[in-house]
């Protein structure tokens, strides 16, 4: 089906589509306005039981054009597509929001808009959403958002949101951008804080991920063996002995990913385990900008980044290398030991390395 807006005129419109269950329909919508048109509109698609919806909508002219696309699934099986190409001009105002409910299980979402935008005061926003219900069982998800900034004076506003409320994952389990995703909600960043970072990418959600596949870290700590208060003896990578009555079992090194961090408690303390090579740290879990665990972010080159904003600590002295952080993180004394069931990481919480105190 051909939707096509053309000529200049003030246009408020609803649509609905309802794809049968095993139909499959393609929409294609082309808001191709003179330069004083107004247009808004919502369009309501639900997607029968493995029915498959494409969605194709180019916007290329109109003074304010704002559309907003809702999915919903009426069974499993269901497919999505949302594609989109904008071409934003001087004083033009372009904007699309979408949002998939995945409300049924085994169902797809790929969500891809790309545009340009060239001129003195072109803006475009583009608001993705993706909710993964509870019942969403074994879905995948995609979305995708690319601007190209031609000119000055222009702004391309991106707004990802993801949230998760189902922590069954089966087989693949939900998927954004073919990365699995391990965590039971999350709110993801509308923009990237630091270009370039590994963080939050402008326009693409943030997968947050957790190596269980519960999506709940342990907290080893707390069912760790408690050793004694005195006389352990403690053996740090390279071999040097020390005498050390107050650390604690935090977890096995094994436990320890190599790109990301392991949360777990020692003592009062969330604390992050993290290696870089066959040094081991431990750093307090919270990053000092905002109340953010560090170990839902990224480790690479001897630092934690943390997801939300994208500022990074220095894993040796828990100092921040970016902002928008300022403080640095408590770093605690961590020994590597040779434990009955294999090499593991002890933490000290009760002093710090850097002198800051944990929060
Ligand atoms: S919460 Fe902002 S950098 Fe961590």
């Amino acid at each position: 089906m051909l939707v096509e807006h053309t000529g200049s005129t003030t246009y408020d419109a609803f649509t609905s589509v309802l794809v049968g269950d095993g139909a499959q329909v393609d929409l294609v919508h082309v808001n191709d306005w003179a330069d004083d048109a107004v247009h808004a509109e919502q369009i309501n698609v639900r997607v029968g039981r493995d029915a498959t919806l494409r969605q194709f909508e180019f916007t290329l002219g109109g003074d304010l054009v704002r559309t907003s696309t809702n999915v919903d699934y009426a069974g499993p099986g269901g497919t999505a597509e949302l594609f989109g190409l904008y071409f934003a001009d001087a004083g033009q105002h372009f904007e699309h929001r979408l949002f998939v409910d995945h409300n049924a299980p085994k169902t797809t979402s790929n969500v891809v808009y790309k545009g340009a935008l060239q001129g003195e005061g072109a803006h475009t926003v583009w608001i993705g959403n993706v909710l993964i219900r509870k019942v969403a069982e074994g879905i995948e998800t995609y979305e995708e958002n690319r601007n190209l900034v031609l000119t000055d004076g222009c702004q391309a506003d991106s707004v990802p949101n993801l949230e998760i409320e189902t922590g069954e994952i089966e087989g693949r389990g939900p998927r954004v951008g073919g990365r699995p995703l391990r965590r039971r909600a999350a709110v993801l960043p509308p923009l990237a804080r630091r270009a370039g970072g590994r963080g939050a990418q402008a326009g693409r959600p943030r997968v947050l991920r957790r190596p269980d596949p519960q999506g709940h870290r342990p907290r080893a700590g707390r069912e760790a063996e408690r050793p004694g208060r005195g006389g352990a003896q403690a053996a740090r990578p390279g071999g040097a002995r020390l005498m050390t009555d107050s650390y604690e079992r935090a977890c096995a090194l094994d436990e320890v990913p190599t790109d990301e961090a392991l949360g777990v408690t020692v003592g009062e303390y969330d604390v992050a385990i993290a290696r870089d090579g066959d040094e081991v740290f431990a750093v307090q879990d919270l990053c000092t900008h905002a109340a953010v665990p560090l170990s839902e972010g990224e480790v690479a080159d001897c630092t934690v980044e943390c997801w939300l904003h994208g500022s990074r600590f220095d894993l040796r002295t828990g100092k921040p290398t970016g902002l928008p952080a300022t403080e640095p993180v408590a770093t605690f004394p961590v020994e590597v030991r040779d434990g009955a069931a294999g090499t593991e990481v002890w933490v000290d919480t009760g002093r710090t390395l850097n002198g800051v105190t944990p929060q």
